[in-house]
């Protein structure tokens, strides 16, 4: 090939990203030689150490390999046949690029997600450890953006925790999605040679095996379920973060940015930004984006390795540091918000975020939940005529609508009340929160142990080099 069109056409910078996953894949590939007897002993033994020794070099970033290939997996032979001679040469038997690829990018995407996996536990957790002190801050619940019911401050952290618990359980998938082996592939019929694909399986801690291999090297639906999962990720935390960057402004006033949170401006002297926020929000768009250009990538793709799936590069590796940054962000800054409880309590206090607890009241003795919302309607009339607030409405005029507003049903009004109340199962009642801050705390603990059981990277090299 024109060295132009070399260059152009090599995946080689952005493949370095996997080095490591390569160089492991490498050292697998070439054992199940080594113990099918494909390949003689010594010559395996001299080709895994090798690569373990590249292996160690790439984690410590030192690993040195000649510029100019087409991708990686060139890269590394070439560096092996520098090594090693024309043993070097072995390691490549039945063996493809297209599933050597497939192999490495699965390797790094089950390792990110389960990383992601537990950072996203980490997250929960300190949301449902700040719920715990937040149970006595009430605020509005909104529903059209209009002000709808109080809730407790812990109840909408329980919410946030809520999504990124569905958010994780879609990482999850993607784990799963990617935790099967290609290797043994070829390049797109399988070998007459006799591999045992389930050794290098076993060696590489992969759960299963793909079943055909027209189909393995053609497709990315692993890193489709990984980029979405990232997507997932983001969206929570970009709803999160809409709710902290509205709290925070002077029209809510509900919370605090630590000034460490928050950035300046450089024109405005007093401005305290929510930058961080808004940047989650920024990255779930290209997030978005990514997930589409992968899904565009594939649509329509004919049977087998194309090509094309090199451009897979730019969006899948994009998505663990984007999705993983982001969570670290929020780590850091969750812990820096305070409420304001006074302002939050002042958004609920005139009473008519009540009013359904009113016509509940009303309901609890029996009358209809027709005519009381009729009944409760007639009360924010009158206090609306009077120019007052629903608390404020003098109990004559209440009584007068409907007798059974009387001061206890009135008592009702109290925000502290009417939060208290909702003890539904997901309501925002003290007990029920407890529940949820409890599911919280033991899906954060489920979701470390299912992290804690991928292999990482190092236990793979610690697992090849023991052998
Ligand atoms: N650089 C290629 C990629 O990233 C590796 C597979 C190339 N296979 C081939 N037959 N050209 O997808």
């Amino acid at each position: 090939m024109l060295p132009a069109l070399i260059e152009w056409s090599s995946s080689y910078r952005d493949d370095l990203r996997f080095a490591r996953e390569d160089l492991l894949g490498s050292a697998a590939h070439v054992t199940m030689l080594e113990r099918t007897a494909i390949l003689p002993k010594d010559d395996a033994r001299a080709i895994r150490r090798e690569l373990l020794a590249m292996h160690g070099d790439a984690a410590a970033g030192r690993l040195a390999l000649a510029d100019g290939e087409e991708d990686i997996h060139m890269a590394v032979e070439a560096e092996l046949s520098r090594r090693l001679g024309a043993v070097a040469g072995r390691l490549h038997t039945a063996r493809s690029r297209n599933d050597q690829v497939a192999l490495d990018l699965r390797l790094h995407v089950r390792a990110e997600a389960a990383s992601t996996l537990a950072e996203l536990a980490q997250l929960v957790a300190l949301l449902a450890e700040r719920a715990e002190h937040e149970r006595s801050v009430l605020l509005p619940a909104y529903t059209h953006r209009q002000r709808a019911q109080p809730v407790t401050a812990a109840y909408v952290l329980c919410a946030w925790g809520a999504a990124l618990c569905r958010a994780a359980e879609v990482v999850e998938f993607a784990i799963r999605s990617a935790d099967a082996l290609p290797l043994g592939s070829g390049a797109c019929s399988g070998s007459s040679l006799p591999i045992d694909r389930a050794i290098t399986a076993e060696l590489l801690g992969f759960a299963r095996i793909t079943h055909n291999a027209l189909d393995t090297v053609g497709e990315r639906d692993f890193a489709i379920d990984w980029s979405y999962a990232g997507c997932r990720v983001l969206l929570a935390l970009s709803r999160l973060a809409t709710d902290v960057i509205d709290y925070s402004t002077s029209e809510f006033s509900f919370v605090k940015l630590d000034g460490a949170i928050a950035a300046g401006s450089s024109m405005m002297p007093q401005k305290k930004n929510p930058d961080v926020f808004e940047l989650v929000r920024g990255k779930s768009a290209i997030a978005i984006g990514d997930v589409t250009a992968l899904l565009s990538l594939v649509k329509g793709l004919p049977g087998g390795y194309n090509r094309d799936l090199q451009e897979d590069r730019g969006p899948l590796l994009a998505t663990a540091p984007r999705v993983r940054g982001a969570i670290r962000a929020m780590l850091a800054a969750i812990p820096r918000l305070t409420f304001d409880a006074a302002h939050a309590l002042a958004a609920v206090s005139d009473g008519s975020t009540q009013a359904t607890d009113l016509a509940e009241a009303l309901v609890k003795r029996g009358i209809p939940f027709r005519e009381a919302y009729k009944a409760v309607g007639a009360l924010v009339s009158a206090a609306l005529d009077a120019g007052v607030a629903l608390v404020a409405l003098d109990p004559k005029v209440a009584t007068g609508i409907h007798a059974a507003f009387d001061r206890a049903t009135m008592a009702v009004l109290d925000p502290r009340t009417a939060a208290a109340a909702k003890e539904s199962f997901g309501g925002t009642g003290a007990r029920a929160v407890t529940v949820q801050i409890e599911r919280l705390h033991a899906e954060a603990t489920r979701l470390r142990e299912v992290s804690e059981k991928i292999p990482t990277l190092d236990a793979l090299a610690q697992r090849l080099a023991a052998i």
